[in-house]
C-alpha cells in the first residue's frame, strides 16, 4: 500500500475543512493542526490532527493556514515564520491566464479554492485566500494575507491592501491603468457590495454603492 503525501493544515473550522477538501482535490492528506485539546477531540473521530504545540516534529512537511480570519492567518504565520516550510494549495479546478499560474506558485501559504478565476497581469501576495468561484480581473494587486470571500469579483486594476477582507458576491469596480481603485490596509468589504470609490483603511463599507459603515 503506498501512503499519500500529507499536508499541515492549521484550523479546525469550516475554511480549514474547505482547505483540506482542496488537498484531497490535489491527492494530498490533509493533517489539521489544532489549537487545543479541545479542537483536537472535535476533530480526531474523523481526520488526522495533532496539537499546534507538536507541529514542531512534522517540521518536514508542507503547511498551509486554513483560518479565513485574516490576523489569526498573519498570526500564525509570523509564529512558524523560521520554523515550518508554507505552500500553496491551489484547486485543480482554478484557471489562470498566460503566465498567471506561475505568479501564484511564488507565493506562500495562499489557498485558491475551487473554481477561482485569474486572468491577466495580477500580483499576489503571501498567506492569501481566494475562495470559490472569485474573478480577478487584469492587473490587480492583492498584497499579503488579504480574503477574497466565495463569487466576490475584483474588475481590472484593483489594489487590496495588506490584511483587506472582500465579502461574498461584492464587486470592486475598476480603476485604471494609472491609478488603481483601492481598499485599504484591513478594510472589510461587506458581502454584496458594489466598491465603485477608493476604501479608506481599517473601515468597513457595505452597500450598493458601498458606502463607510464603520
Ligand atoms: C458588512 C459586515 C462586515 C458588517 O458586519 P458587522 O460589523 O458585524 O455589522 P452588523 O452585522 O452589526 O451590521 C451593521 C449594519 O450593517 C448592515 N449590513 C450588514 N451587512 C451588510 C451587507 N453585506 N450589506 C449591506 N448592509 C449590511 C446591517 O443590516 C446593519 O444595519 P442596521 O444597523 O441598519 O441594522 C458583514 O455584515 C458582512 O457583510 N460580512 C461579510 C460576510 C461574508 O462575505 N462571508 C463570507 C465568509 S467566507
Amino acid at each position: 500500500m503506498t501512503s499519500m503525501t500529507r499536508i499541515g493544515i492549521f484550523g479546525t473550522s469550516g475554511m480549514a475543512r474547505e482547505a483540506g477538501d482542496i488537498a484531497w482535490a490535489l491527492g494530498l492528506e490533509p493533517f489539521y493542526v489544532a489549537r487545543d485539546e479541545a479542537e483536537l477531540r472535535a476533530w480526531s473521530f474523523s481526520a488526522q490532527a495533532i496539537l499546534e504545540q507538536d507541529v514542531g516534529h512534522y517540521a518536514n512537511m508542507p503547511f498551509v493556514i486554513g483560518v479565513g480570519e485574516n490576523n489569526i492567518r498573519k498570526a500564525i504565520a509570523e509564529r512558524f515564520k523560521d520554523t515550518l516550510g508554507f505552500t500553496n494549495l491551489i484547486h485543480p479546478s482554478a484557471t489562470f491566464g498566460f503566465g498567471q499560474r506561475e505568479v501564484l506558485d511564488r507565493c506562500k501559504g495562499t489557498i485558491v479554492a475551487a473554481g477561482a478565476r485569474f486572468t491577466s497581469g495580477i500580483a499576489a501576495g503571501d498567506f492569501c485566500i481566494f475562495n470559490q468561484n472569485v474573478t480577478i480581473a487584469h492587473d490587480c494587486i492583492v498584497d499579503g494575507y488579504v480574503h477574497v470571500a466565495p463569487g466576490a469579483n475584483l474588475s481590472g486594476n484593483v489594489h487590496l491592501h495588506r490584511g483587506s477582507w472582500v465579502g461574498a458576491g461584492a464587486v470592486i469596480n475598476q480603476g485604471n491603468n494609472t491609478v488603481k481603485r483601492v481598499v485599504g490596509e484591513n478594510t472589510v468589504v461587506g458581502s454584496g457590495a458594489v466598491v465603485t470609490r477608493d476604501c479608506e483603511a481599517n473601515a468597513v463599507y457595505a452597500g450598493v454603492p458601498a458606502k463607510r459603515v464603520k
